[in-house]
């Protein structure tokens, strides 16, 4: 016959077993209030507006708003350090892609995060196609003779981007590596407000994200010479490739992804990123992010451990092409 003091033993030893499983009281019930998606560039830019169309979905799954906080600076790493510091009880996020949590890392020196160290991945969100964009009244009519313009006046063209690090930033920075050009950068808060000043004529070029660029050129108020991605988008089946149109080095896609504080519970990672997965498979949702030239992650890119996957490999890939070997 077991004793009382054994039994109170054995169920002592019992309850701290299954507590040790058991998810925080605050991640079983979260989300209980409103959560804060941080983006890091102006409002009306691609990432606003794939931040806007997934999470008004996700906002439905979890019976909480989700309100969007635009924090703009620095191409982005001003809003991502203040998400990296940010308390990790899963009520602020922030939609990061491949500039803030990629490109970043070789050209801020000191950046005050790591997007490895400082994150805990959610999920993938959308694959964004990059397109060579111009002015309307741009003198090339094709790629070749925009190769051919922008070499002959080089110290003359300028270019457009959110900021040293973002997404429209690396990638001319690469497209300029290539045609071995280093154009005036013309910097904005985010490549809404870039596009503005495009339509405006007021910059000559841009590479930028093909989310920003549909509804434009679909408008016929700029021009689009290319996508880099090795097909046409369905979104824009007149658009050549850069292949096609004869740059075939020129290759680059980018990516928005949501990120929690470093320390944010698995439980609580699962239900975001389970909230974000049924956004994907959402019949408006996938309309609206493909009418917009969108590429929805497949099934196998949506876990979190697969976006880890993903920044490692993107570090990786752009640290040499920003910070070649001195
Ligand atoms: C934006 O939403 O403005 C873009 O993602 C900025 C960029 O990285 O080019």
């Amino acid at each position: 016959m077991m004793s009382i003091r054994s039994l109170a033993g054995a169920c002592l030893s019992a309850f701290a077993a299954l507590s040790a499983f058991a998810a925080p009281a605050s991640a079983q019930n979260y989300p209980t209030r409103t959560i804060t998606m941080i983006v890091p560039f102006a409002a009306g830019g691609p990432t606003d507006v794939i931040s806007r169309i997934v999470t008004a979905h996700m906002a439905q799954t979890l019976g909480q708003s989700i309100v969007i906080e635009n924090v703009v600076g620095a191409g982005g790493t001003t809003a991502t350090t203040r998400a990296a510091r940010a308390a990790n009880d899963g009520y602020t996020l922030i939609t990061g892609h491949m500039g803030t949590h990629a490109a970043s890392v070789p050209l801020y020196p000191k950046l005050a995060y790591h997007p490895e160290k400082d994150f805990e991945p959610v999920a993938l969100l959308a694959g964004t196609p990059i397109l060579i964009l111009a002015r309307k009244d741009f003198p090339p009519k094709d790629l070749k003779e925009f190769v051919a313009y922008v070499k002959a006046n080089a110290e003359k063209v300028n270019a457009a981007h959110a900021g040293i690090g973002s997404v429209s930033h690396a990638s001319c920075e690469l497209l300029n590596s290539i045609l071995d050009v280093k154009p005036v950068g013309v910097p904005f808060n985010g490549t809404g407000p870039a596009m503005n000043a495009l339509v405006a004529g007021q910059v000559d070029y841009m590479c930028d994200q093909i989310v920003n660029a549909v509804p434009q050129i679909n408008a016929g108020t700029i021009k689009a010479y290319a996508v880099a991605t090795p097909e046409r988008n369905p979104s824009l089946p007149n658009v050549p490739t850069t292949t096609e149109a004869g740059l075939p080095a020129f290759q680059a896609q980018a990516w928005n992804a949501v990120f929690a504080p470093k320390g944010t519970s698995p439980a609580i990672i699962a239900t975001l990123n389970a909230a974000a997965i049924k956004a994907l498979d959402d019949e408006n949702v996938r309309k609206r992010l493909l009418e917009l030239g969108s590429v929805i992650p497949a099934p196998a890119n949506r876990t979190p451990e697969a976006l880890a996957t993903l920044v490692k490999n993107e570090i990786a890939k752009w640290t040499p092409v920003l910070k070649p070997a001195s």
